[in-house]
């Protein structure tokens, strides 16, 4: 038995601007929902924070996108998000936001805190200001080309194309997110946190830390390469955490200040609502307790650095001893994109397929130590060929021939053979396996290392071949069957990290109850005589036609995001000789008039230099008939007349079709007659 341990761990707090995705679940809460619940079998003392971050731009951006307020945008997607982990059973111990009144004393606390022990520079600095807001343009308020790659759409403190991260003036080109113009520069004055100041000392604390993946050591050494830069903890924001300062009125606290600070308020309410309100101190501020932060990898240097900093100087707070970040999730090859449509929201999976299926999916896809692809051709086949074909199948096969040929009941274990001695042995070698791979953070391996036990099962149960010796050698089909169930038994706590739904039913099968733990996974978990039963199958097939349906979704929704589908397709290519078959001409609308029973049609009268023609044209909806007169057109010369509601016609005006199906003229300046080639 080991020493129980105090355990917190955070998963990074989303946005709550938006619904969640693959790439959520896959960057920074399938990882510590794993680890939890391994940990919670070993008999830890875990506490599993999470909560919504519901301030910084991002979330006043969707408001003023939507005409609503801040706080309408985070209460709907608070609600939504933190039911949608609840259905993939991501056990967080408490689901905080970071607009509670807890959470701003916390953070106001703390901040004051460290002023107080002088750790704040009070700078004035020139910042982008957008003169027809009347508003400092702070992170994403500010978009720009990349100073790093070129990349056009770069934010004011990221860029998303290359990772870089940003200030909001080094970008070249700015232009305002709110209203597309050049922004002017102001002087502004603001709290900085002086990390450069602090780099020895945080150096010295990071080389104490024993684990951490190459892939977070990594961007950590290279910021720290780079040297440690002054970094501002305040904005000129409306919408967050006032800076409790009499002389910073108007200015809110950076997200990325409060947000991290969020763990600490969530589990200050989780303490609460067990009504042990002081108990949060327990964790966070007991030398004693591991903390671990799970994120992804656009937010390493926040928790890697800017936050251990940020406690370090406090002085009364846990230091993370390990902040164990995945890489990013591609969807069927391509980048993740919300606003491109590239993306599979919780919310729709939910719709068609049960939560294991995308937890073992994702568990064993997991973009661990580089970004890794999730397709749906592969979620198939990790289902049909894994779940189904292996674990499934196992089970199934030991559990109905127990049914059939041991009356539903456990056999005894007599004289049991090399080979099943073999194959029980296998139950504690995949427990270390999976217990170390755990411990090591490396969840695909202990995923794959715990299916490896279902593999041994489905070998030994054909090698031992029990349809044989049930009628020549009844005791050794007894001892496949007694093995056989105690792999299921050992398997349905192995895999309960992954497969939580699924093992719980296993366990039913099995009449165990559902208090388990990882010390019990032994070689004689289930007693001879135990009733067993086959009940339902574990895992039914994907079949082609379900997968190819979400393919399709899909597609088509990024078909629909993408700006060009507004438009009609190109048409095939003509000869040069056919386009010099038309007779475009410069003219100007003379006079215009209704035609009696249209509400589309208008006679024109349109000079085109050579000669005035009557022209009818069905443009009535769309145009302003006060301003048609005297409009510059392009006119399409030798058309055949054709009558239209009795007027002759004698050519066409070109219209141009907007994304929104409005008409426009296509203007000329040239004088009328002049030919348009
Ligand atoms: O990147 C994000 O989605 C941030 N909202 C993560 C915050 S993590 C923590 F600091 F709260
Ligand atoms: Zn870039």
């Amino acid at each position: 038995m080991h020493d129980k341990k105090k355990i917190l761990v955070t998963a990074a707090l989303p946005y709550a601007n938006g619904p969640l995705h693959l790439g959520h679940l896959a960057g920074a809460y399938l990882t510590p929902d794993l680890y939890c619940r391994f940990k919670r079998l070993k008999g830890d003392d875990v506490v599993f924070i999470c909560g919504s971050d519901e301030h910084g731009v991002p979330i006043t951006i969707a408001a003023e996108k939507e005409g609503v307020n801040p706080q309408d945008i985070v209460d709907r997607y608070h609600e939504m998000n933190k039911s949608a982990f609840d259905q993939f059973g991501i056990s967080f111990d408490y689901y905080g936001r970071t607009s509670s009144k807890v959470h701003r004393e916390t953070s106001q606390e703390i901040f004051t805190t460290l002023y107080n022990k002088g750790f704040f520079k009070k700078k004035t600095e020139k910042q982008l200001y957008d003169a027809k807001k009347d508003m400092f343009l702070p992170d994403r308020y500010v978009k720009g080309t990349c100073p790093n790659c070129d990349f056009e759409e770069a934010y004011g403190d990221q860029c998303e194309n290359c990772g870089t991260s940003l200030s909001p003036t080094e970008l070249i080109n700015p232009v305002s997110a709110l209203s597309g113009e050049k922004p002017e520069v102001k002087e502004t004055e603001h709290w900085y946190m002086p990390l450069g100041d602090i780099q020895p000392k945080f150096e010295e604390w990071l080389n104490t830390r024993e684990g951490w993946k190459p892939n977070v050591l990594g961007q950590v050494k290279s910021w720290l390469q780079d040297g440690l830069a002054d970094r501002a903890a305040t904005r000129d924001l409306s919408w967050g955490v006032p800076v409790p300062l009499d002389e910073a009125e108007g200015k809110v606290l950076y997200v990325w200040f409060d947000a991290p600070i969020g763990y600490i308020s969530a589990t200050k309410e989780w303490a609460t609502e067990q009504g042990k309100p002081e108990v949060w101190k327990d964790y966070w501020q007991n030398e004693e307790c591991e903390l671990y932060h799970f994120i992804g990898k656009d937010n390493i240097v926040f928790h890697c650095i800017m936050f251990p900093i940020m406690l370090m100087e406090h002085g009364d707070y846990v230091l993370p001893k390990n902040v164990p970040a995945n890489e990013f999730l591609n969807l069927e090859g391509k980048k993740l994109s919300t606003s491109r449509g590239w993306a599979v929201w919780l919310h729709e999976y939910l719709e068609d397929f049960e939560p294991d299926l995308l937890r073992y999916a994702l568990g064993t896809t997991l973009p661990e130590s580089k970004d890794s692809d999730f397709s749906w051709k592969d979620f198939q086949a990790r289902v049909n060929n894994e779940l189904a074909a292996v674990l499934g199948n196992f089970v199934f096969r030991a559990l109905s021939f127990t049914g059939k040929f041991a009356e539903g009941k456990v056999p005894e274990l007599i004289d049991p053979s090399e080979t099943d001695l073999e194959a029980l042995k296998a139950i504690q070698t995949q427990k270390d396996k999976v217990s170390a791979a755990y411990d090591a953070f490396k969840f695909k391996e202990a995923i794959q290392e715990s299916l490896n036990l279902a593999r041994v099962g489905n070998k030994y149960f054909t090698e031992t071949e029990p349809w044989k010796t049930r009628k020549d050698n009844p005791q050794a089909c007894n001892n496949t069957l007694y093995v056989s169930n105690q792999i299921c038994a050992a398997l349905s706590v192995l895999m309960e990290p992954v497969l939580p739904d699924s093992m719980k039913k296993l366990r039913a099968q099995l009449g165990m109850n559902n208090e388990i733990s990882w010390d019990q996974i032994s070689d004689a978990m289930i007693p001879s005589g135990t009733d067993v039963n086959a009940g339902e199958v574990l895992f039914t097939k994907v079949e082609d036609d379900q997968i190819e349906a979400q393919i399709r979704r899909l597609e088509e929704r990024a078909a629909a995001n993408d700006p060009a589908s507004n438009y009609p397709p190109l048409k095939d290519n003509i000869e040069f000789g056919d386009f010099m078959n038309l007779d475009l001409r410069a003219g100007e609308i003379l006079a215009s008039e209704r035609i009696p029973k249209s509400d589309k049609l208008l006679k024109l009268h349109v000079d085109i230099g050579i000669e005035t023609r009557t022209i009818v044209s069905g443009i009535a909806k769309h145009v302003d008939e006060s301003t048609v007169v005297g409009q510059k057109v392009c006119v399409v010369a030798n058309l055949s007349p054709k009558k239209l509601m009795g007027v002759e016609s004698k050519g066409m005006i070109l219209m141009a079709e907007d994304s929104e199906g409005n008409l426009k003229f296509v203007e000329t300046e040239a004088e009328n007659g002049s030919s348009i080639s």
